[in-house]
């Protein structure tokens, strides 16, 4: 078990690639905080890990206020006495639809920019004070393989997507001191339930993705898992600041 007894928030694990995350730090022995907007599906989430015979405490959260984050933070720390990993993955994604990049409404594109950039700043805001008191924490941000080929149609998407990047390596500069590892992610087109229904997509468009991927099969949440357990286990100790793409070779360059 890589990840025994480390407490982890995984903010917007209520479905899709969060839920994926959830299950596979669970399984590795983590302590899971199933952070989600839509507390029912964190607490279906959170019952998955029980049956599983792991550990688990779902949690309301809105990442885009900071008083919701630092309730998050609190409710972990009074349970478990301690946050050790922080995986940023909530997010605008879901009932997205592609579409030209200036006919969105200020309030969709702020919106965006609220829960991706905004959130994943609060979310670190209230955890990384009890990293601090530790001496040591990690920190794993969600960006986008759409920040290196510039994908259309999802302009505000893709611009809060790159602001992860800038995010992660100024936060690992500042945080370095303290022992914290900062990084992110950089998944490939997934197939979660998002991904499939997005509105807008031309017809073949999965299939078009796949076979541009040097692993012509589409990529699914759980090829992400592992990334994710390396970089909040010991194993990723000396890595910070870095931007690292699972994505089946879709992008094959660096951030
Ligand atoms: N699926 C993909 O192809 C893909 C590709 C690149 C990056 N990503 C990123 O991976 C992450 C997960 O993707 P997904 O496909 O599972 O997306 P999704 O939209 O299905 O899941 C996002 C989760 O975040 C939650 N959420 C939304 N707003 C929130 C808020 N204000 N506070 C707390 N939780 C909130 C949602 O309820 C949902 O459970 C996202 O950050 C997404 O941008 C996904």
């Amino acid at each position: 078990m890589r990840l025994k007894d480390k407490v982890t928030i995984i903010t917007g694990a209520g479905q899709g690639i969060g839920r994926a995350y959830a299950i596979g730090f669970a399984k590795e022995g983590a302590k899971v905080v199933v952070a989600d907007i839509n507390f029912e599906n964190a607490q279906k989430v959170t019952g998955e890990i029980f049956s599983l015979g792991g550990e688990a405490l779902p949690v309301h959260v809105d990442v885009s206020d900071e008083k919701s984050t630092l309730d998050m933070a609190r409710q972990v720390a009074d349970k478990f006495g301690r946050i050790d990993v922080l995986i940023n993955n909530a997010a605008i994604y879901y009932g997205l639809r592609l579409q030209p990049w200036n006919s969105y409404s200020v309030e969709e594109w702020d919106r965006v920019f609220a829960v991706n950039v905004r959130g994943t700043w609060l979310a670190c805001k209230a955890v990384v004070p009890y990293m601090i008191a530790q001496g040591k924490g990690k920190i794993i941000n969600i960006s986008s393989g759409t920040v290196v080929v510039g994908i259309p149609f999802l302009l505000h998407y893709v611009t809060s997507k790159a602001a992860i990047v800038g995010l992660t390596r100024s936060l690992a500069t500042e945080l370095g001191d303290h022992g914290i590892n900062v990084n992110c992610i950089a998944p490939g087109f997934t197939m979660s339930e998002a991904s499939k229904t997005m509105e807008g997509k031309p017809p073949g468009f999965d299939e078009i993705v796949a076979a541009m991927q040097c692993f012509k099969r589409s990529q699914q949440p759980e090829d992400l898992v592992g990334t994710a357990i390396f970089l909040a286990s010991e194993d990723s100790d000396f890595i910070t600041g870095q931007f690292i793409a699972v994505d089946g070779g879709f992008t094959r360059s660096g951030g």
